[in-house]
């Protein structure tokens, strides 16, 4: 999928490989993180699940870094679509009173399960901060 590259304006800087410090995460459990090897990502807690993904939103491409954890999902801060961070998939679509009129909802939750999952990159726990694992 061709998406447009988005900036943010106060990323977190990764260091290396260390994405962020754990103390470091929003109550909103996620954060943008600029990356060398792979662009800005949304980094967070899931839980106990630690993930970095894609940072671009599959219906209008919002920066999901700037959305939150809600029901163990990562939502996106403007229509709320929800993702599930281990596997990429749009488990709910786009809400409110244009967009989550059902079928259209729907339909933007399957054109992206169907090719447009979230990309997620591995990462571990460690030294109380998210790692991208080498
Ligand atoms: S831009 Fe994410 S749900 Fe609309």
């Amino acid at each position: 999928m061709l998406v447009p590259e988005i900036k943010t304006r106060n990323p977190v800087h990764a260091v290396g490989d260390r994405l962020v410090a754990l103390a470091d995460l929003p109550p909103s459990g996620v954060v943008e993180v600029e990356t060398a090897r792979f662009g800005t990502l949304a980094v967070g807690m899931a839980g106990d699940r630690p993930f970095a993904v894609s940072n671009v939103c599959r219906h209008q491409f919002a920066k999901l870094g700037q959305g939150q954890i809600r029901d163990g999902c990562l939502e996106c801060p403007w229509h709320r679509a929800r993702y599930d961070v281990e596997t990429g998939e749009m488990v709910s679509g786009p809400k409110g009173r244009i967009f989550g009129f059902p079928p259209y909802s729907k339909t933007i939750q399957g054109y992206t399960n169907g090719a447009f999952r979230l990309r997620r990159r591995a990462v571990d726990v460690r030294d109380g901060a998210i790692w991208l694992r080498s």
